[in-house]
């Protein structure tokens, strides 16, 4: 069910999408492998259909979660200086193609930007985001990819500087290995003028980070909840989400937010014509959220091979906005 080269066009000469996605990623393979790997654990990516889309875009919301209100203050004091270490008639390439009041705060700011790039796995959504961006901009070529931002795939050619675009701490989903090799092939791609500009959540005091990732509202416990709804919505599962509760951990170590979920009772789940036996206690793991000093992700980016330009804090110090070159 690719859609190869869409005929879809918007009033802009410059649109086109561009489909790398060859097939769907089978959800019923993903999950029942994940819940049979030892330990038990669900890859985050799937917890992004409709009903999970909607939670989070409520979580960016809440009073809690301050990561996406900072980065957009942020990026809102220093789009400016941002756009002036990008230069003229540069490409924006953003991974993943999110909420676009970002990525228009940094194309407001930047001189003649010749080209918009957004790259998502999400078909539907990419092609609203692009399209509606490509109508406000007229001037600027936009090129949607329906691609995994981290597998590889031949990057479209485009006019200009490449500026790689990264927000929301997406980044901290990975683990440090997966982020280092992640910005090490996007250096490549950027080639030796290409620069990155990453939004990375800071370490603080745990008790402020676990407030974020287990608000009073319980919809981030609904948002990581939502794979085993999503479950029994698409695989004929019979999750009882009321025996599973949400736990969510700061592991200093390892510098990140661990979510989970814990089975309260010994149960037998069908899922897809299967059945699983999780024992009471039983841990399922959902998500990672790693944070990091400043220091500690220039010296991540300096270990892929970029060199730290700038970076830009809040007040606070909550967040940070790294620009890293790629010469
Ligand atoms: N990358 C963001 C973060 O780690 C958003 C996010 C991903 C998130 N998974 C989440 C937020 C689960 C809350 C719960 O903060």
């Amino acid at each position: 069910m690719t859609h190869k080269h869409s005929a879809l066009r918007s009033k802009t000469a410059g649109f086109r999408f561009v489909d790398f996605l060859r097939r769907e990623e089978s959800f019923e393979e993903a999950f029942l492998d994940g819940m049979k790997a030892s330990p038990r654990a669900i890859p985050c990516r799937f917890l992004y259909d409709a009903q999970g889309s909607a939670l989070f875009d409520r979580i960016c919301t809440l009073p809690e979660y301050y990561p996406t209100r900072t980065e957009l203050s942020i990026l809102e004091a220093h789009a400016g200086d941002i756009a002036k270490i990008i230069g003229p008639g540069a490409a924006l390439i953003e991974l993943g193609s999110g909420s676009s009041i970002k990525t228009r705060l940094l194309l407001d700011r930047m001189e003649a930007p010749a080209a918009y790039m957004p790259i998502d796995v999400s078909r539907e959504h990419l092609r609203a985001a692009a399209n509606g961006l490509a109508g406000d901009y007229p001037e600027i070529d936009v090129i949607a990819v329906c691609a995994d931002y981290s597998a590889h795939f031949p990057l479209p050619a485009v006019d200009g500087r490449r500026v790689g675009f990264f927000p929301g701490s997406t980044i901290g989903n990975l683990t440090h290995g997966e982020a280092r090799l992640l910005l090490a092939g996007w250096r490549e791609r950027l080639g030796a003028d290409g620069l990155m500009v990453v939004g990375v959540d800071l370490k603080k005091d745990p008790s402020r980070l676990l407030a974020a990732y287990d608000d009073a509202e319980g919809v981030t416990e609904a948002f990581i909840k939502n794979v085993l709804a999503r479950a029994n919505r698409e695989l004929g599962a019979d999750f009882d989400l009321s025996a599973f509760r949400y736990d969510v951990a700061w592991n200093e170590e390892a510098g990140r937010i661990e979510m989970r979920l814990e089975a309260l009772a010994d149960q037998s789940v069908a899922v897809a014509g299967e059945r699983l036996f999780i024992g009471a206690g039983e841990r399922i793991h959902i998500e990672n959220s790693h944070k990091y000093a400043v220091e500690e992700f220039s010296a991540l980016a300096r270990r892929a091979g970029f060199s730290p330009r700038a970076v830009y804090i809040d007040p606070e110090r909550l967040f940070s906005v790294h620009v890293l070159a790629a010469g």
